[in-house]
């Protein structure tokens, strides 16, 4: 018999617009890849919506649907992407500037690049002191930014017969901010706005702008943005969907996939020093201190969740970690992570591991960035909304609701992802634990 879906899902049909504030390295490198694969010239490598599979049912069934015809996900053919930046440049430059992809494949989908040209970005110097643009919208406050990012997306809307739009943050990351009073709740937001409140950031404001029209966010990079009390509150108002923060890609990917297999076999650390190189755009925003602590704070705090120092004192206890980023220019893109893992075993004994990545940042983020479009699209045509903590598998600091500690292990992410899935669509959850268990092993 047919399971019946748990949850009604509107159907995937027309239009979705996928929404960049940035049309920097990751966000050209998404959209052409996505133009790619629909021309048959790439393959979506990394992309879970695309690629990955699902187990249905008993391993006897022998049911394994792709993951896209399992759910309704809107298919790559039906989207349209529309961006902002604080520089000029159109979706082919952009992506020709940040070297990423080869000029030979942006060259066969050119016209289709030159035709996504970014609106002009909600920039302030204070909030990303190492990016000088000259392409931002000028002459309002915080609150008539909003607007005027609003109107844009409207505009695109109508222009293109879009009929769902989802918007995620591929803007540089911005200097550290901690939550304040003024977003404790969206009265206090709101007024900050028409005051020009300094806690708020440009981030911020494409996020208010966007959750108030109903419309999905997802934050991509690991600053606050839509990670406060005023936009939970926001987001069950207008029952949007919200998710962050700070995609999990190089470094810290290999981090937590690694460190839940040393917890498992309960091998004790002693340190884990991380080093980077990299030389694009993202890399030299990271060069200022204040942008760097936002990164920083995102990515020490996954180790710590992973191996439960607190009930693991003899193995885990004062482990020492050190995350360092280095801006490199010859390296562009192309990243190079060094990591040295001080592990010990039996008796205690010391050993070593040494992994060096030699790792393409925005080629690892691009799938990321669909994936997300796509699962957040989904979760608002299931009516699901407030923060989306079904997709941490994606983030490298996942947001959760208030009083609850992230879960960082990407196999327990992937096995809530897949069982969010399967619970949609009325699917028993799969636990790896067979019901006739005690039977089989007596
Ligand atoms: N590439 C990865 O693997 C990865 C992983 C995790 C997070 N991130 C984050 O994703 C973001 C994008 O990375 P990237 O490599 O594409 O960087 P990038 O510098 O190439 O692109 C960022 C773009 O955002 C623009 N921008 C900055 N502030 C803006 C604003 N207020 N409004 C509109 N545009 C704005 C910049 O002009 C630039 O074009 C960064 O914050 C980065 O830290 C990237």
């Amino acid at each position: 018999m047919e399971n019946q879906p748990k949850v009604n899902i509107a159907p995937a049909e027309g239009r979705l617009g996928i929404l960049t504030p940035g049309m920097g390295a990751v966000a050209t490198t998404f959209m052409a890849g996505v133009i790619a694969t629909r021309k048959g010239i790439g393959l979506p490598i990394g992309s879970l919506t695309q690629m990955g599979t699902i187990r249905l049912g008993k391993r006897t069934e022998h049911r394994t649907p792709l993951i896209k015809d399992f759910v309704p996900l809107v298919d790559l053919e039906n989207i349209y992407f529309g961006g902002w930046d604080i520089f000029k440049d159109d979706a082919y430059q952009s992506a020709m500037n940040c070297g990423v992809l080869e000029k030979e494949l942006l060259n066969q989908i050119k016209p289709e690049l030159e035709a996504i040209k970014p609106w002009k970005g909600v920039f302030n110097k204070d909030y990303v002191k190492k990016l000088d643009g000259d392409y931002i919208k000028t002459g309002g406050s915080k609150w008539d930014y909003a607007q005027m990012v609003m109107e844009d997306i409207q505009q695109f809307m109508d222009t293109n017969k879009i009929d769902r739009v989802v918007i995620v943050w591929c803007g540089s990351t911005e200097i550290y901010l901690k939550p304040e009073a003024v977003h404790q709740d969206i009265k206090s937001f709101e007024k900050g706005l028409k005051e020009d409140h300094p806690a708020i950031a440009p981030s911020m404001i494409y996020a208010y702008a966007a959750l108030k029209m109903g419309i999905p966010f997802a934050n991509g990079a690991p600053n606050l943005t839509v990670d406060i009390p005023a936009f939970y509150e926001l987001a069950k108002e207008t029952k949007t969907p919200l998710a962050g923060k700070d995609f999990k890609t190089g470094q810290t990917l290999m981090k937590t996939i690694l460190a839940p297999g040393l917890k498992a076999r309960l091998l004790g650390l002693a340190g884990w020093f991380s080093t980077n190189i990299l030389g694009n755009r993202d890399g030299e925003v990271l060069d200022d201190p204040e942008s760097f602590k936002t990164k920083e704070e995102s990515k020490l705090s996954v180790l710590e969740q992973i191996l439960q120092p607190e009930l693991y004192p003899d193995l885990y206890k004062d482990f020492y970690h050190k995350v360092r980023i280095n801006y490199y220019p010859p390296r562009g893109d192309n990243k190079e992570g060094w990591d040295n893992v001080d592990i010990f075993g039996w008796l205690g004994y010391p050993m070593q591991i040494k992994i060096d990545f030699l790792c393409r940042d925005s080629i690892l983020a691009a799938p990321i960035v669909l994936d997300l479009a796509l699962f957040m699209d989904l979760a608002k045509r299931c009516e699901f909304h407030g923060i989306q903590e079904w997709l941490s598998f994606y983030f490298k600091s996942p947001t959760t609701p208030p009083g609850l500690y992230p879960e960082h292990d990407l196999f327990i992410q992937h096995m809530k992802l897949k069982n969010t899935l399967r619970y949609i669509k009325g699917e028993e959850q799969i636990t790896h634990l067979g019901a006739d268990y005690y039977e089989f092993y007596r």
